[in-house]
């Protein structure tokens, strides 16, 4: 009985996640406004997703934002007097947070009896996906490659998989960079990487995606944000460095925003205690430098990167520091609807159709941006892809990651076979 006790304690505690206390009587609401008005919210608030507004209110944006009890009546003053329309959409985000975590919990237990290494039926920790991604260079020393790009701020190691059947050596095929988890808190990114690298390694080693292309795929760049959501607060988004000035009250930097690209220009916030904080200087975080050497190793051949985000469904394009197209803007647009279609063929009903566009054109100005440094210095096709996140905001509950990652499949294996196609 004892010996019971003892591993359903430890059983638990295997991810189980803490400081949801710090949520209680925390609301979320969905604001409509104009771009500006919401981007300005950005700065001083948790914001929690910004998509285009119903077509009703064409030219408005809605956000979800979290409201703590001491704030919430000081901006819902500011959002009447602005004339911007709220709904409060939950009552309490501690307990949504609790629900996830129990949720977790069952799907980890059913997941460790099944006895695979790891699968898409619940969350896994950062070490234990790190051993998966050694375990599976180990079996196919031949087509998987696993590098410790670097370490992160608090001294994790960051991996990036390379696939390839030429060993990276055919200078001729093209390559394809994807990113995943530079934001903490959105958990349904790493699965979709993972599964990408299954699906290329496991099931389709001879189909021409893995035979034509090089793959660079970093499945969890931001491992210190990661394992902070888990254990200390959900929520976080940012790294966890502390190089920056403020950096004792207000740690971290937003990787997003961090990229040599307009940074330090007005669109993201030089307030380390902002959630949209682009550091001190660009490239100033370690995760992100992991993703800066990645994008360059193979630039001159580099054909598609995907920087994988959650939730919003949309695909966003260049640029978006100021809303203007790059010269193959109609290239960018089209491939980005093959692979939206794709997506949306397998999608569930209640999901939202995607979108795709210019980022600052269906939301608002941002400067820093993986997506618009790599089109910047050089990629043809690159994008900010914003899975689905249905009515559960970034808190997806893992019943959904098997959805989620197999139609997400669909559109990048159409966005390769695309590249293959124009090459
Ligand atoms: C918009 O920004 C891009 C770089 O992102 C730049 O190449 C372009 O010249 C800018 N256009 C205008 C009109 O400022």
């Amino acid at each position: 009985m004892a010996r019971l006790v003892i591993c359903v304690l430890l059983c638990v505690a295997a991810l189980a996640q803490a400081g949801h206390e710090k949520y209680e009587g925390h609301q979320l609401y969905r604001v409509s406004g104009l771009s500006d008005q919401i981007a300005e919210l950005e700065a001083s608030l948790d914001i929690l997703s910004t998509k285009p507004g119903a077509r009703t209110a064409s030219g408005k944006l809605e956000a979800i934002v979290r409201l703590s009890p001491e704030e919430k009546e000081q901006w819902l003053q500011y959002f009447d007097e602005r004339n911007m329309a709220y709904f409060k959409m939950a009552d309490n985000l501690a307990d949504i947070l609790r629900e996830e975590e129990s949720q977790i919990q069952v799907s980890r237990a059913a997941a460790k009896r099944s006895g695979k290494s790891i699968g898409f039926e619940t969350y896994y920790r950062h070490q234990e996906i790190n051993d998966y991604l050694d375990e599976l260079a180990a079996e196919y020393p031949d087509l998987v490659t696993v590098i410790n790009a670097g370490l992160s701020y608090e001294g994790r190691q960051i991996k990036l998989v390379r696939i390839s059947s030429t060993r990276f050596e055919n200078l001729m095929k093209p390559v394809i960079v994807i990113d995943a988890m530079v934001h903490a808190r959105e958990w349904v990114t790493t699965p979709v990487a993972i599964y990408v690298i299954n699906q290329l390694v496991l099931e389709l080693s001879s189909s021409v995606l893995t035979q034509e292309i090089d793959w660079i795929i970093i499945p969890l760049a931001n491992p210190d944000g990661y394992e902070y959501t888990i254990d200390e607060d959900r929520l976080w988004r940012k790294t966890r460095s502390k190089s920056h000035p403020g950096a004792e009250e207000c740690p971290g930097v937003d990787g997003n925003r961090n990229f040599d690209h307009y940074h330090g220009t007005s669109a993201a916030s030089a307030n380390p205690c902002s959630i949209i904080y682009e550091g001190p200087r660009a490239f100033s975080e370690p995760e992100i430098r992991v993703i800066q050497d990645a994008v360059l190793s193979n630039l001159q051949r580099t054909a598609l990167y995907i920087s994988l985000h959650s939730y919003g469904n949309m695909f966003l394009y260049a640029w978006g520091n100021n809303g203007t197209l790059p010269q193959n803007g109609l290239i960018l647009h089209l491939a980005g609807v093959r692979m939206a279609t794709e997506i949306d063929k397998l999608a569930l009903d209640k999901a939202d159709r995607y979108i795709v566009g210019n980022a600052a054109n269906v939301l608002y100005y941002t400067t820093g941006t993986s997506r618009d440094w790599t089109r910047a210095v050089g990629i043809p096709l690159t994008y900010t892809l914003e899975l689905p996140g249905y009515e559960y905001d970034f808190v997806v509950p893992p019943t959904y990651i098997k959805q989620i990652v197999t139609e997400t499949w669909a559109g990048i294996a159409e966005g390769a076979h695309y590249v293959l196609s124009t090459w």
